[in-house]
């Protein structure tokens, strides 16, 4: 198995693809409020489409994208079974192709940084109308001074920064700051480095390559429970100036 195989066959069934859950995604749909009955929201990135059932269970009308074909099946699959109107399309983040004005509310847990954060700032921005709510998930650093460790895993993004710099870039990109919320501890492990521990556990005998890039995800689970004190995931609920 190659390394992109490995990574899928890892990844493919976790209930979600990064951090959060649940009860934060309500959290901070509360954080957005006041919206309008029923408003027209967008989930970018939806991954399994965890956030984008939430959305549509309080109401809203949801739209889900997403490049990666299995998410958009699972994300329809959920939705229907759940008896939610999510509308699942495959588009990519950097090319949405919806109307500037379209939405009342942008989503996007923890894919923003995929096309790097001030990107999305700027390119998604004309499709809210005015005063819409955009609400983005990203990585930050939560100390001043963080071990070597820590930084050595992060140098795989080389933008990260600190809550007071994301907001910077959030205010420069034309969006007042409503609220920020640092994911609690258990959005990291519940539902995703949890079964993601479980799932390298359970590889039956890998092979030399396979080996290695579960090594590499037992990293990513272990720096983080050594340096949960040095890095976070912070969420930034931001209304379009
Ligand atoms: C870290 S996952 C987060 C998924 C989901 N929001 C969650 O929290 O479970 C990033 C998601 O972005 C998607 N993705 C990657 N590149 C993309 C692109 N250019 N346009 C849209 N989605 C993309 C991936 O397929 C994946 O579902």
């Amino acid at each position: 198995m190659d390394a992109a195989e490995v990574f899928w066959a890892l990844h493919g069934d976790l209930p979600r693809e990064g951090v959060g859950s649940d009860a934060t995604t309500r959290t901070l749909l509360g954080l957005a409020a006041p919206l309008p009955p029923s408003p027209r929201a967008l989930d970018v990135g939806c991954g399994p489409g965890r956030a984008s059932l939430v959305l549509a269970g309080a109401g809203a009308r949801v739209t889900a994208v997403d490049l990666h074909e299995p998410f958009l099946r699972r994300t329809r699959a959920a939705a229907s079974a759940a008896g939610l109107p999510v509308a699942v399309v495959r588009a990519s983040m950097t090319a949405l192709p919806h109307p500037d004005g379209a939405f009342d509310l942008l989503w996007c847990e923890g894919a923003a940084y995929l096309m790097g954060v001030d990107r999305a700032l700027r390119e998604w921005r004309r499709l809210l109308r005015p005063d819409g709510v955009l609400v983005l998930t990203d990585a930050v650093w939560t100390t001043a001074g963080p071990s070597e460790e820590a930084r050595g895993f992060w140098a795989a993004y080389p933008g990260m920064r600190d809550e007071a710099a994301l907001v910077t870039a959030a205010r420069a990109a034309g969006y007042d700051v409503l609220a920020t919320h640092l994911l609690p501890d258990g959005d990291w492990t519940d539902e995703y480095h949890g079964p993601l521990a479980a799932a390298v556990d359970a590889w039956p005998d890998p092979d030399a390559a396979t080996a290695a890039v579960l090594a590499e995800v037992r990293r990513e689970v272990e720096v983080r429970r050594a340096h949960r004190d040095e890095f976070g995931y912070l969420a930034l609920v931001l209304r379009r100036r």
